[in-house]
């Protein structure tokens, strides 16, 4: 009887099974080898339902049989199973064998859900008058079965056996009407996806011990093929070449030959990823790492990249207060390099955002900015000497221009560090130059089979990704950002699609289009977001790459937890993603791609864009109301975008000022141009216009700092306009001193002296001493210049003597060693000496290194010219050990050729050749041309002497090349002179004399007296 029932079911659903698999079942044809696999079981009973078929007339049983089963059938078809086995009221269906699938657990259990859907759908039985419901109870299992071919040649049966299937049945067996009930294994391969309740125990007959069972009650979430790909990056494809040249390079920079590369591409190409792929590298783990992201809208703010670096040796906090910050770096500089402590004020400076009036700024030499990023470079060297330092810079093409000089500077001399410097930038965007000598990687899209691949692994669901690979391949053209945002919009399409057309791919996709710009892309993946996400994502655009959150939500208005639940909502959307930040940081966001926030950025309304900068410029005053200084830059920024003008002069010209004592010049142009714009487009009052006078004349300051002469000429004029309008003395002094200076940078002395004249006339009327002191002092100094040596005299004793009275130490010392200029002037050597000498003891009570080095150079050189040579060894000598006190190997290097010019005039020919190596040394290092240069002509002078005449006119020749090419007219003509001379030595009058006059043509062009009267007089002799 009930065979017999069992293959009516058989027949009737046979149009519902696949061929393939009807076949086997019923004929036992084909043939498949046995094997054992990872088989997914599943095991469905229908309750009651044969003894309900039996109250039935057949034709309507026949009925019903259709509506149950033959759903069930196309149900695991549709997952990719087949049924193996009918049994009474139920059947048995297999995933995994014979055609697997990576999901088979997940694909049975998805199925196992939809029939018992399906059934209670159609399980309503109608007998006479009552409805009797059938329900199913199904049991799934994963495990290891063996499956094959089981029979004699005529009748053969495909079958799965194993511990496995007898579990399952077991399983149904014990699962209550309307349940599923999963074993151990099923339950570990798919919880992530379903909803299953807690376990419990079971006895199970024909096991010893009890098992442990789930029931499985519903899928998650519709996230099927995709990986959670959360916080977690694509497989890495390719870059093998690029890779091995980066580790090399590690390599090298651990052996302490310091490395510079470059890593260049496009948007998205993979150079962030390149670099965190190297920082896998096991011998990282013996580095510092300090790495820095510059943004766009940082581009102005002065040393924005190097501060960042030099905060975190120091370790210090944003809300440490200045006194806190002093005590970190001097307690840091101890440890790292205690030779450096003179320097800590600069690094103070540096990081404490001190801001300067003008006049202050001018005092400042030039030598002193040098000095400033010399103490930078030399800490950095120390500290690498304590643990190699790997230094990354991302996306240079935003760096602001101080750190870049700084990194273009350190390159030379980090080849003897190690030191690993890796910086990238876009391709598209680069401004500057590479840094010289760098490693350049130009990276390439990735090639097709690589592409291919990376689809392959982000698209899990093969049939997704059969049907758009070519489209993805031919649109993405390698670029991994690309294929990843592609990916993601199919993603996207497909959460988004109707829940009936689930799982038919074909349909979903064949119309679906895919932007062909990353841009695009993107923005469709933003205009995806509900509005109110959007509107947050928007909003947190204005505020740059980084959002934190305490500024963010006083824009937004928003409840803390309310926001940060919209941030957690667009981190899942993966455009934004929390950052670990340090422990002194407030917790804060950025977007996790430059792109996104220029999308949306640019996709907002002007009007809403001012408004937006308006309110994060007034949270910020707010929130840094004590240290407003340090967030000069950023409210610059926010200002200028705002409605709001007056704040927005008043930021960009605080920038400015914030930039000058740092030396940022370049920056504070900028600065105070925009400032001026903006002002200039307002209605002028006195306040304005006083304002445009000073900042006028703080730009031409800066101007000519760089070298701009016509534009400082044309701004100092233009200060002085406004300052006349509004009668403010003080300032129109100031700017007359200031046109003094620049006519005096460019030789017009006269001129120069003339509005020195007048702004003395004004800072008289005013009282202001020390401008006083300080404008004589340059009156001074341009006399002795034009030759006028007793004017001078008379001008700088003025001074000298005012300084005491008013103690104006700093202008001191300036009048001090220009008096020793005079002394040098008129040939006073002994008198000279005095004065640096009282120089240099202030200097030294003063800790002032620069003054320091400079004056005991002067007394090497005055000592010299007195032949003492044991003193001026002894100063050069000393100024050496300054020069590497403050890592300025420029310096050392020129002391180092004077010390064997002096030994060379005492005939001591091993020192000179030692000094000689050693200076050709640092020269080599630098790259210097001119210093080489040095090194030849002392080279060829020493072979002059010990009568290597054929050497010795290799090396004057050599030097000669050099110094012309870079104009160097005073050495090129006393080399001419030395050589001139080595020929007339050896009698060779023709050539001497050529060598001679031509010496004498060109120094006589420059005016430089010092060799004239001896090349007279071998002329004439010859
Ligand atoms: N070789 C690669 N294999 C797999 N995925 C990659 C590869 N290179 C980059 N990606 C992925 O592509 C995305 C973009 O890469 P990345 O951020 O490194 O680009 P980028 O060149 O730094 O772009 P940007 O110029 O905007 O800074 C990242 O999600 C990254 O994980
Ligand atoms: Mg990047």
């Amino acid at each position: 009887m009930k065979e017999k029932k069992q293959n009516k079911i058989l027949e009737l659903y046979k149009p519902y099974v696949p061929e393939a698999v009807t076949s086997r079942i019923s004929e036992g044809k084909g043939s498949l080898p046995s094997e054992r696999s990872e088989t997914t079981i599943i095991f469905i009973d229908i309750r009651g339902f044969t003894k309900l078929a039996d109250q039935l007339d057949p034709e309507k049983a026949t009925e019903i049989i259709n509506n149950l089963f033959a759903p069930i059938v196309g149900i695991i078809d549709k997952y990719g199973g087949s049924i193996n086995k009918f049994l009474g009221d139920g059947l048995m269906a297999i995933f995994g064998t014979p055609f697997s699938h990576e999901d088979d657990p997940e694909r049975a259990a998805r199925a196992s859900l939809e029939i018992m859907k399906s059934i209670e759908e159609n399980g309503k039985i109608k007998i006479g008058n009552k409805v009797k419901s059938v329900k199913a109870s199904i049991g799934i299992n994963t495990g290891l079965c063996i499956s094959g071919e089981i029979g004699s040649d005529s009748r053969k049966e495909f079958t799965v056996i194993g511990d496995t299937v007898n579990l399952t049945s077991r399983l149904q067996a014990n699962a209550a009407p309307g349940k599923i009930l999963i074993g151990e294994n099923t339950f570990y391969r798919i919880k992530g996806n379903f909803t299953i309740s807690p376990p419990h125990k079971l006895k199970v007959k024909g096991k010893r011990d009890l098992v442990t069972v789930y029931t499985l009650k519903s899928e998650k979430k519709k996230i099927s093929f995709f990986e959670q790909k959360k916080n977690s990056h694509s497989p890495f494809m390719g870059r093998k070449k690029e890779l091995k040249v980066l580790k090399e390079a590690l390599k090298k920079s651990y052996q302490s030959k310091g490395q510079v590369i470059e890593i260049s591409g496009e948007l998205g190409i993979g150079k962030s990823r390149l670099i965190l792929e190297i920082t896998k590298d096991s011998l990282i783990k013996e580095f510092n790492i300090l790495s820095r992201n510059c943004s766009s809208w940082e581009e102005s703010k002065p040393y924005a990249t190097l501060k960042e670096i030099f905060t975190k040796i120091f370790g210090i906090k944003f809300d440490d207060n200045l006194r806190e910050i002093d005590r970190k770096i001097e307690n840091k500089i101890k440890e790292i390099d205690s030779s450096l402590l003179f320097a800590s004020s600069y690094f103070s400076r540096l990081l404490s955002s001190k801001i300067k009036s003008l006049e202050e700024i001018m005092e400042q030499s030039k030598e002193e900015s040098n000095l400033f990023i010399r103490v930078m470079k030399k800490l950095l060297w120390s500290f690498s000497s304590q643990r190699p330092l790997l230094m990354i810079f991302e996306d240079v093409q935003w760096i602001d221009n101080a750190s870049a000089e700084f990194l273009i500077q350190c390159h030379k001399e980090l080849k003897e560090y190690p030191i690993m410097l890796i910086y990238s930038l876009r391709e598209s965007l680069k401004k500057r130059d590479s840094i010289a000598g760098s490693k350049r990687i130009k990276l390439l899209p990735l090639v097709n089979n690589e592409s291919d691949k990376l689809i392959r692994l982000l698209i899990k669901e093969n049939d997704i990704y059969q049907l758009m690979k070519d489209r993805i391949i031919s649109t993405a053209n390698g670029n991994p950002l690309f294929i990843e945002e592609i990916v993601r919009g199919i993603k996207e399409k497909r959460l988004s699609v109707d829940k009936e057309k689930q799982g038919n791919n074909t349909e979903i996709f064949v119309d679906f289009q895919i932007p062909d710009t990353v841009q695009s892309i993107a923005r469709a993946r933003i205009d995806l977001l509900p509005v109110g996400l959007k509107e947050i994502l928007y909003q947190a655009s204005v505020l740059g790459r980084y959002i934190e959150i305490n500024l963010f939500q006083r824009i937004t208005n928003l409840q803390n937890k309310v926001l940060l639940d919209f941030l957690k909502k667009l981190q899942k959307y993966e455009f934004i993603e929390e950052i670990k930040p340090a422990p002194q940081l407030q917790r804060y966001f950025a977007f996790t791609h430059s792109l996104i926030q220029e999308i949306a950025y640019n996709s907002l309304l002007f009007k809403t864009r001012r408004s937006l900068h308006t309110k994060i410029g007034a949270a910020m005053e707010k929130m840094y109301l004590s240290k407003i200084d340090a967030k000069a830059e950023e409210l610059a920024y926010h200002f200028k975008n705002s409605d709001d003008k007056e704040k927005a002069v008043f930021y960009l010209n605080k920038a400015g000022d914030k930039a000058q004592p740092l030396y940022a010049f370049k920056n504070a142009i900028n600065y105070y141009l925009d400032s001026i714009k903006i002002l200039e487009s307002t209605k002028l009052e006195k306040k304005q216009l006083a304002q445009l006078s000073e900042i006028y004349n703080k730009l031409a300051f800066s101007q000519s700092v760089v070298g701009e002469r016509k534009e400082t000429e044309i701004n100092l004029t233009k200060a002085l306009e406004y300052c006349r309008k509004t009668k403010g003395k003080d300032n129109e002094s100031l700017i007359l001193m200031n046109m003094g200076n620049l006519y005096g940078d460019m030789g017009q002395w006269d001129r120069a002296i003339k509005y020195f004249k007048n702004s003395l006339l004004i800072t008289k009327e005013l009282n202001n001493l020390k401008r006083k002191a300080r404008i004589i002092n340059n009156i001074g100094l341009i006399n002795l210049f034009k030759g006028d040596t007793s004017s001078g005299y008379i001008n700088l004793k003025e001074s000298l003597t005012l300084c005491e009275t008013i103690k104006a130490e700093e202008i001191y010392i300036m009048a001090l060693n220009n008096m020793g200029i005079y002394y040098d002037m008129v040939g006073e050597w002994r008198k000279a000496l005095d004065i640096y000498k009282r120089s240099l003891s202030i200097s030294e009570k003063n800790n002032n290194i620069i003054e320091i080095s400079n004056t005991m150079g002067n007394l090497g050189f005055a000592y010299s010219s007195l032949n003492e040579s044991e003193q001026a060894i002894y100063y050069f000598k000393e100024s050496i050990i300054l020069s590497e006190k403050i890592g300025d190997i420029y310096n050392k290097g020129i002391n180092l050729i004077h010390l064997g010019e002096e030994y060379l005039k005492k005939d001591n020919f091993t020192k000179t050749k030692y000094y000689i190596t050693k200076a050709e040394e640092i020269f080599k290092i630098l790259e210097d041309k001119l210093g080489l240069a040095d090194v030849y002509r002392l080279k060829a002078k020493l072979f002059k002497k010990l009568e290597r005449w054929k050497d010795s006119e290799i090396f004057f020749k050599n030097a000669i090349k050099v110094y012309s090419k870079f104009g160097d007219r005073i050495n090129e003509g006393e080399s001419y002179y030395e050589w001139g001379d080595m020929l007339f030595i050896r009698k060779n009058k023709d050539l001497a004399k050529g060598k001679l006059l031509k010496s004498k043509k060109i120094l006589e062009s420059i005016g430089a007296k010092k060799y004239l009267g001896e090349i007279e007089e071998k002329l004439d002799n010859l």
